[in-house]
């Protein structure tokens, strides 16, 4: 691993976790069982919810929230461009068509409800929204346009666990009032278990159909047969094998216990950014009108004026020892989705064309001190010196 002194990203285990792993390793069970569940009725009631199905990865919540709205070849699903490709693979998975959606501006990077609206055709059955850096989409235009046109949501929640919509009836938690909800414990995301994620909803139908096509469509698991629970099953539907096991499970499960200190960290660090990098001409910072104490804070996106050349700003960042990223390469340029859409389509999305050729992420993590947050923003007030 490159030893930067500023990553872009850092894990922070303990002994908690470390315990909580050899416990599971000295069980004698490591597949999917009572780990899981507790961590299934934690996570349902952290996030005020009914039903929480941990599963493999994010990737995997959200191919399984498709599935289980039965999307399929000819169904069109609005989603931003300007996200991580797992969230327009997850559609594709099924055979319908991700549709991309502009994102609202230069303050707000989710998804525009007013664009999503012009793009809905009657073949369009579905919204995934992404609640980008941990802020909060606009979920009641979302909403109120859904409604009226019978679609369902997929809210894919990979940056906001802990978050909460900022408007009313408050201090809901991001993810607890669309049909599914889709969450990722990828080793960079606020809660951690290396690979794993986990997919929500209020709909007992929809959480059945989950279940189902979670563990190879089997209508038993290994542990219910395990336990002498029962003996045999049926095959009810295509499924998959999505399950999470219980040393992720036992990690996440603490990683949970120190989700919101963490969000509360990152807060922190955000509102220093800001003061540090907030009076830099160069320098655009998002989300500047959102309600900070609703934020997950996943990440510190800046954004940099056209005239900066952002490959020499990372690079002049890299070689003093600092991490940095893009979110992100818009989906709707890459090759494989090009070719999925006539070219006209490219120039349909003015916003994330802009951005993605301008965003720099900051680092940002719960165990960032200060004095590196002070570090990186010398480092760009030099750059621009130099400039
Ligand atoms: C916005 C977004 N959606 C989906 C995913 C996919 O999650 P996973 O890597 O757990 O499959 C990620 C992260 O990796 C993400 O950042």
């Amino acid at each position: 691993m490159a030893a930067w002194k500023v990553p872009l990203a850092d894990l922070q285990f303990g002994p908690e976790e470390i315990e909580a792993v050899t416990q599971v390793l000295q069980s004698g069970w490591i597949s999917q069982g009572p780990k899981v569940q507790q961590f299934e009725a934690e996570f349902a009631q952290f996030l005020g919810v009914e039903h929480a199905l941990a599963v493999a990865n994010g990737t995997a919540a959200m191919h399984l929230a498709c599935m289980a709205l039965g999307l399929g070849p000819g169904d069109e699903v609005l989603c931003p461009s300007l996200t991580f490709v797992a969230t327009a693979n997850a559609i594709r998975y099924t055979g319908a068509q991700p549709c991309f959606v502009d994102i609202v501006g230069l303050h707000d990077l989710n998804l525009s409800p007013t664009d999503a609206a012009c793009k809905i055709t009657p073949r369009t059955k579905a919204i995934m929204v992404v609640h980008y850096a941990g802020f909060a989409a606009d979920m009641r235009a979302i909403e109120d346009m859904a409604a009226q046109h019978g679609l369902a949501i997929i809210e894919d929640c990979a940056h906001a666990p802990g978050a909460v919509y900022p408007s009313p009836p408050g201090n809901q938690k991001v993810g607890s009032r669309g049909s599914s909800a889709c969450f990722s414990f990828f080793s960079n995301k606020n809660l951690t278990t290396g690979e794993g994620g986990m997919v929500v909803t209020n709909d007992p139908a929809l959480a059945e159909r989950l279940r189902v096509t979670r563990s190879h469509g089997m209508t038993t698991l290994t542990w219910d047969r395990h336990r002498g629970h029962s003996f045999s099953y049926d095959v009810v539907a295509p499924g998959y094998n999505y399950r999470l096991d219980e040393m992720r499970a036992a990690l996440g499960l603490v990683q949970l216990s120190r989700l919101m200190a963490g969000n509360a960290r990152r807060r922190e660090l955000t509102n220093l950014y800001r003061q540090k990098l907030g009076e830099l001409p160069q320098v655009q910072l998002p989300f500047l009108s959102a309600n900070l104490e609703a934020s997950a804070c996943h990440l510190f996106p800046v954004l940099l004026r056209a005239e900066v050349d952002r490959a020499q700003f990372m690079s002049y960042l890299a070689e003093h020892g600092i991490q940095t990223s893009i979110h992100y390469p818009p989906i709707h340029k890459f090759s494989y989705y090009r070719q999925l859409w006539p070219p006209v389509y490219d120039h349909r999305l003015p916003h994330t064309e802009d951005i993605a050729a301008r965003e720099v992420t900051l680092p940002l993590y719960p165990s960032m001190t200060n004095q590196q947050l002070a570090e990186v923003a010398g480092a760009i007030r030099d750059f621009f010196r130099k400039e």
